[in-house]
């Protein structure tokens, strides 16, 4: 098979080598296209760029599937941890016992916050936006340490990545309580990642928490199906920052700030938002699919589409099994949980949806699974962002470390004004 490919500019024909990945997906490689031809490309949104080899996350958005270092999503939802994917995607294969003993114990010994922090967490004004907090916090949190070494010791271990996926948990639960104006609920060293999250977020001096073990599993399964999806727009701003080799607390909060928009990770707010004023219009989601078909209406389907799944997203199947089951196991009947379905099928079978391509993502049911847990809904986006840390940790790392690593500095068109001069204030009509 050719492994070059042709372009003709101008009559002149030049060869691009053609780089192949372990799937067998193609990608021209025009690393050297502007200094051949003068040309560059141009490719709003990045929709056809490939900005870099990863050997963490396959996708394919034809066929609708995930695999996080190999292993399907699905079964990793069914088998694992979230802290056992977390080691997996950090470090390239799943742990053995001892490791995994080891990460837990480290876990657990940095989940504490310095208590300095408490005060910036209580300057916030009370409503505001956890996700703001968040990346905030994470930014101020490298201020704290340091000296802390960004590369990973002899066994592996990094104090660092673990530091940031134990506390970044720890001051997510920290500002829901204070924006509650609630008494902060330290970690436990008893309990396991998701367990202590749960306590953390819920357990009250007057209401003891009880800690189900059916919905530590679902958050686990969250967690795991929102831990990496390559080159998303949170995760390309971790390695946008992180390419000018900014310290990896400041790359993560500019993936948090990505993150908490509508199009990406606020989406889960969103669709309870969505699915709560079609309630309150009378239930019927006619009207809403009318609209989100509407070229002069700039309203969409929250939930629906994505820009690599033009099938059913696979993490949305998942989700919307943990979601009859935590329903179930808590005898809960959730009337947005019918117009979702509802909305779902009237959009699977709308010609607008099918040619489009739009199917339910994973924000579709994942609010619908955080509202039965008693998640509130300002506190949706930094359940994902704490899902997604293991995967900004890991393409980070990854993207540090690559030889062909560089300052990410994308070029434009320009379509502005040509050359003029200065005209004095006095002069100007
Ligand atoms: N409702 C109605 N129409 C839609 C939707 C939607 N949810 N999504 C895309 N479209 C339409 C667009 O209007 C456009 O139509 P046109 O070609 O006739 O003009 C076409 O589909 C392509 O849309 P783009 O915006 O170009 O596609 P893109 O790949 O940039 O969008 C995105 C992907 C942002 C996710 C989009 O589908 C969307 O806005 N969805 C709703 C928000 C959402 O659920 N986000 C979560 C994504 S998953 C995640 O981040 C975890």
């Amino acid at each position: 098979m050719d492994q070059t490919a042709k372009l003709i500019v101008d009559g002149k024909t030049y060869e691009l080598p053609l780089l192949v990945g372990s799937e067998g997906e193609k990608a021209i490689d025009i690393t050297a296209l502007r200094r051949m031809t003068g040309l560059i490309t141009y490719d709003p949104g990045y929709a056809n760029t490939g900005s870099c080899k990863s050997r963490i996350t396959f996708m394919d958005g034809e066929r609708g599937i995930l695999r996080y270092r190999g292993y399907p999503v699905e079964e990793l939802a069914e088998h694992s941890t979230f802290v056992e994917t977390a080691y997996l995607l950090i470090n390239g294969e799943l742990p053995t016992r001892k490791e995994l003993t080891r990460f837990s114990v480290m876990l657990n010994d940095h989940s504490l916050v310095h208590e300095d922090m408490r005060e910036f967490f209580e300057s916030f004004p009370r409503r505001a936006h956890p996700m703001g907090i968040l990346s905030s916090m994470v930014n101020a949190l490298r201020t704290f340490y340091p000296e802390l070494p960004e590369e990973s010791g002899e066994d592996g271990t990094n104090v660092m990545f673990t530091r940031l996926l134990s506390k970044v948990r720890t001051m997510a639960a920290m500002s829901h309580k204070i924006s509650r104006g609630h008494k902060v609920v330290y970690p436990r060293p008893d309990l396991l990642y998701a367990a202590n999250f749960l306590n953390m977020l819920f357990d009250s001096p007057v209401r003891p928490y009880e800690i189900d073990p059916d919905l530590v599993e679902a958050l686990n399964v969250f967690w795991i199906l929102h831990a990496d999806h390559e080159q998303n727009s949170s995760t390309a701003a971790v390695r946008l920052v992180g390419s000018s080799r900014v310290n990896l607390f400041a790359a993560i909060s500019a993936g948090i700030c990505a993150l908490w928009g509508p199009l990406h990770g606020g989406a889960n707010q969103a669709v309870i938002e969505m699915l709560t004023d079609i309630q309150k219009s009378g239930g019927n989601p006619g009207p809403f699919v009318a609209r989100a078909k509407n070229k002069e209406d700039s309203f969409r389907l929250m939930g629906f589409g994505h820009r690599v799944y033009k099938t059913y997203d696979p993490r949305a199947r998942i989700i919307k099994r943990i979601c009859d089951k935590v329903l179930a196991k808590l005898k809960l009947e959730d009337p947005l949980l019918d117009i979702a379905m509802k909305l779902e099928e009237i959009a699977l079978k709308d010609s607008y949806f099918i040619d489009h391509h739009l199917y339910p993502n994973v924000d579709f049911y994942s609010g619908i699974v955080l509202r039965a847990m008693g998640i509130p809904l300002d506190m949706f986006t930094v359940m994902f962002a704490i899902g997604r840390l293991p995967g900004w940790i890991s393409q980070w790392k990854e993207s540090i470390s690559d030889p062909e690593g560089k300052l990410h500095r994308p070029r434009q068109v320009y379509m502005g004004e040509h050359e003029r001069h200065y005209v004095p204030l006095e002069e100007r009509r």
